[in-house]
């Protein structure tokens, strides 16, 4: 029989999210709340996590609530009682995978009535998501969003206690949880965010949507998340924001940007402090010599530009100029002699001309950059340029981002080679998935490096001497 929805039924709305509200962000603290409640006990978990490090960072904190429930991970996904997809909506070919899991999962509800699947993330914050999920995919019994995840015991109490089935996704959440315990994936580097979402409303992208409006933790709880992570043996963290160097904009009673928080954990005991992601329009030069200060400040700058031609960017809403972007990148170099830059690149963006995309591939060689994410445009119902005239093939389109990533991949094995016969600091992440006596790591320049070593060293910051540049990694030798 279906089950009967809860009180929790709450749809969300793509216009709603685009309105930002003007009020003050809530601070919501989890230390506040009461997670006596032990229904996970002998119940097991596992979360499959799509998208970006910010899906991850949340999984993290899904897997943290889950365990003050009671639940365990389990190892197998077809043995979990609750399966939970976190979703990414960033591209159609991102969503379109979800569906194919959610379709592939109706066996494991088949042989195990009990099992309770959830769906959360990017996705549901679209409508058009929740109706087809209604729809075509009625055996999902919980459904919620990006600014709800710390209402989660709430929910599964409601599923698991009163077999109702449980939907609410809100469009504008103006909050910042702090305190949501967590189950880090990993012992030695961690995500750490600073800020959420996204008021930028690049024409082709769903982000701001379904993130919310832009939002900063305050300095206090991030120095503090830090230095917990220092005292559990972390040795790298990663600052996460959509647009990190916007970060304190939103501050209406502190003068505290993303140069002053760089400063202040510059000075804390961990080895590597690294951010993602950076818009050019708002990384300043005051932020470019704070990370020239170097010590664990790395030297790798994600630097999305998606194109090189004025008239698209201009289009995408970007508000920066080709020019402007390799005066930043000159000025990087300049000031960060040793960093290596890496981008993001789309091709095929509506009206994109031959021209355009050569300009492209101009700043691609000018810029040096030594790795990129390249994508073809992929339309996101209720963003602008959804709406802008599709003028090219989808052979043009493909044969732009071959010959690009061509580009591409010249620029990685430079950014590599220049590491031959140079000692590097490799932060061993574990074994080489090809190879169990081949260690696998990155360098403070987050190249990826091979080498023959103990895995005791997994864990560890080593000096490694490289022998071989390949396109996509280092290949060394262990000194110490
Ligand atoms: N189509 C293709 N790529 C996109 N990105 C964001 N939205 C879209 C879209 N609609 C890319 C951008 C961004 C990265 C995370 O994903 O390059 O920087
Ligand atoms: Fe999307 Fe632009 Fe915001 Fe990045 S800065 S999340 S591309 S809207």
């Amino acid at each position: 029989m279906a089950k009967e929805y809860s009180k929790y039924f709450t749809k969300p709305s793509l216009l709603d999210a685009r309105k930002r509200k003007n009020e003050e962000v809530s601070l919501i603290d989890y230390n506040n709340f009461d997670l006596i409640n032990n229904f996970g006990v002998n119940k097991t978990y596992k979360i499959n996590t799509y998208g970006c490090q910010g899906n991850e960072a949340d999984s993290e904190a899904i897997a943290g609530i889950l365990e003050k429930l009671g639940f365990t991970e389990s190892v197998e996904l077809e043995d979990a009682d609750l399966i939970i997809l976190n979703t990414c909506a960033i591209r159609e070919n991102a969503e379109n995978r979800v569906f194919g899991n959610l379709g592939n999962l109706k066996k494991y509800k088949k042989n195990n009535p009990d099992l309770i699947l959830g769906i959360c993330g990017c996705m549901p914050q679209e409508e058009k998501v929740i109706e087809k999920i209604l729809k075509s995919y009625p055996y999902v019994d919980l459904v919620f969003g990006t600014h709800n995840i710390y209402k989660l015991p709430e929910y599964l109490e409601t599923v698991l206690l009163s077999k109702e089935r449980v939907i609410e996704v809100f469009s504008q959440e103006g909050s910042i949880v702090e305190h949501m315990p967590k189950i880090r994936a990993n012992t030695k580097k961690a995500w750490v965010n600073i800020m959420y979402g996204c008021d930028e409303f690049c024409t082709y992208c769903i982000v701001p949507y379904t993130r919310g409006k832009e939002r900063s933790r305050k300095p206090e709880y991030i120095i503090e998340e830090v230095k917990e992570l220092i005292k559990e043996g972390y040795l790298e963290v990663t600052l996460l924001g959509q647009n990190v160097n916007s970060y304190g904009n939103d501050f209406t009673d502190l003068d505290y940007r993303f140069k002053d928080l760089l400063n202040d954990l510059n000075k804390l005991d961990i080895p590597r402090i690294r951010f993602t992601t950076s818009h050019p329009k708002d990384f300043d030069l005051e932020t470019v010599k704070i990370i020239a200060k170097g010590g664990n400040l790395m030297p790798y700058i994600h630097l999305p530009v998606q194109s090189g031609s004025n008239s698209v960017l201009s289009k995408m809403n970007r508000k920066y100029t080709k020019e402007s972007y390799l005066e930043l990148v000159e000025y990087i170099y300049k000031y960060i002699p040793n960093a290596s830059i890496t981008t993001d690149i789309i091709v095929g963006f509506p009206t994109e001309t031959e021209e355009d995309y050569q300009e492209t591939l101009d700043l691609v060689e000018k810029s040096r950059f030594e790795g990129a994410y390249t994508f073809i445009f992929s339309p996101r119902e209720g963003t602008p340029a959804a709406k802008y005239e599709n003028t090219l093939s989808e052979e043009t389109k493909k044969e732009r981002l071959y010959e690009l990533n061509r580009k591409i991949n010249d620029g990685y094995l430079l950014g590599n080679q220049r590491f031959e016969n140079k000692i590097v600091k490799v932060l061993v992440d574990g074994q080489s998935k090809n190879n169990s006596e081949v260690l696998a790591g990155y360098t403070e320049n987050n190249k990826l490096v091979n080498f023959k070593g103990d895995s005791s060293l997994i864990g560890s910051i080593v000096d490694v001497k490289i022998y071989e540049a390949k396109t996509w990694f280092l290949l060394g030798e262990y000194i110490g």
